[in-house]
């Protein structure tokens, strides 16, 4: 591992802090552009209305100098807008208001019941105040940040939600590309059906439930080579599977056509070699794609690409059936203001990883204290690629 990030804060404390390190100097990091992805994050349909009273005001603490990196730790800082509000409830430093009540009825489908027991807890806002969504937007700010590292190494990651309730596109004829821009510019982040996603939102939405759904991220221009087969942790394959699931609600992950491979014969899955001599920096190509660019770990030089099962949104208004921890009693757990559907805010966290593991994967192949260093490096394997022409 050779970039590395942690986060720090709760849901509705100060704010989220960011620390990432192992960035090479010189990288040019554009706060607008992590701005944007952070607007990504909140926006959907079928959104908590939280997420139109909240905005993400991002500081940078340190790491940067008149936009480039120094070499040094980056760190971020988001200030909660709304923490004046939850500040008697919140205060690091403050003492418990007399007339608390705490939180004792857990949430189905929740941290809450698990993480109570685990840290010997008696008020569940202990454990939700960590546990919820509002984390990614830390993970957010790290793939934005490992997205614009690998822009001059000719890399680029999107995605796309590809279904919600059930209701599912499929990119057919359209390319990785075109899917990229029309789901940034569909406010459901996919390509097709919007209306019907919508619509299907909002009946859940009136009947007080909630829905989950799949998204595809996917990364063009990795040279192949980059990640390995050697040891476990090297493996470029599980490495993005261990921050893909670690995303809050993401309960399967495949690489390329994992899932549905499995039902088929090897004829039918692997995808056969060819030779070109006119693409470059490497020849040798795939026509079809179904390993998602990745075969012992490695990148083999095609689109690298994944798709995410995210469940539904485990807070619903109608409620779930639970028990007060105190009482003992059978009780409809609380609902508190919640997305009836998460899965395009989801999709950029899970970009945002994509993007994250292969900086790292790039940082370990191409290395340097520098951005330039590294990019001279990569350059004298992009001519070795070019090598097999001969
Ligand atoms: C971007 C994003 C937003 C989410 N918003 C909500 C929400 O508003 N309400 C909710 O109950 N869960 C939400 N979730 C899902 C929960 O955080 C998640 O299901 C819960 O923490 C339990 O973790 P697990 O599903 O991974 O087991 C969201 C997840 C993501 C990634």
């Amino acid at each position: 591992m050779n970039l590395e990030f942690r986060t720090a804060g709760e849901s509705h404390g100060k704010g989220i802090l960011v620390f990432i390190s192992g960035l090479p100097a010189g990288v040019s990091i554009d706060l607008s552009f992590i701005k944007q992805e952070l607007a990504r994050r909140r926006k959907g349909f079928g959104v908590s209305p939280r997420m139109h009273l909240e905005e993400d005001r991002i500081e940078v603490l340190g790491g940067l100098r008149w936009g480039k990196t120094l070499g040094s730790p980056l760190a971020f800082w988001v200030q909660n807008t709304e923490y004046d509000k939850w500040q008697p409830l919140m205060d690091p430093e403050g003492e418990r208001p007399k007339d608390y009540e705490e939180v004792t009825i857990p949430r189905p489908g929740h941290a809450d019941l698990s993480g109570l027991v685990k840290y010997r807890f008696k008020d569940i806002r202990n454990v939700i105040e960590r546990a919820s969504a509002r984390e990614t937007v830390g993970r957010c700010i790290a793939g934005a940040v490992a997205k614009l590292f690998l822009a001059p190494f000719g890399v680029r990651v999107g995605g796309f939600v590809e279904s919600i309730g059930g209701i599912r596109v499929s990119l057919g004829e359209i390319s990785w590309e075109e899917a990229f821009e029309r789901a940034l510019s569909s406010p459901l982040a996919t390509v097709d059906r919007e209306e019907e996603m919508k619509a299907r939102i909002a009946q859940a939405m009136a009947e007080g439930d909630t829905l989950g759904g799949t998204f595809v991220v996917a990364a063009l221009g990795v040279v192949p080579g980059v990640g390995s087969y050697v040891e476990v942790h090297k493996r470029l394959d599980s490495r993005l599977a261990f921050y893909l699931m670690g995303i809050p609600g993401i309960k399967g992950v495949e690489i390329g056509d994992g899932f549905r491979g499995a039902e088929l014969s090897g004829s039918a899955v692997h995808d056969a070699i060819f030779y070109d001599a006119r693409r470059s920096p490497f020849p040798f190509f795939r026509k079809t794609n179904r390993s998602g660019g990745i075969e012992g770990g490695v990148a083999t030089g095609e689109v690298i690409w994944a798709r995410c099962a995210m469940k539904p949104i485990p807070t619903l208004r109608r409620g779930l059936p639970s028990v007060d921890i105190v009482s003992k009693k059978e009780v409809v757990a609380r609902y508190e203001r919640s997305d009836v559907c998460a899965v395009p805010r989801a999709l950029v966290v899970g970009e945002g990883m994509l993007a994250w593991v292969l900086a790292d994967a790039y940082m370990e192949k191409f290395g340097g204290d520098t951005l330039e260093e590294a990019l001279e490096s990569f350059r004298a394997y992009c001519s070795y690629l070019e090598s097999f022409k001969s």
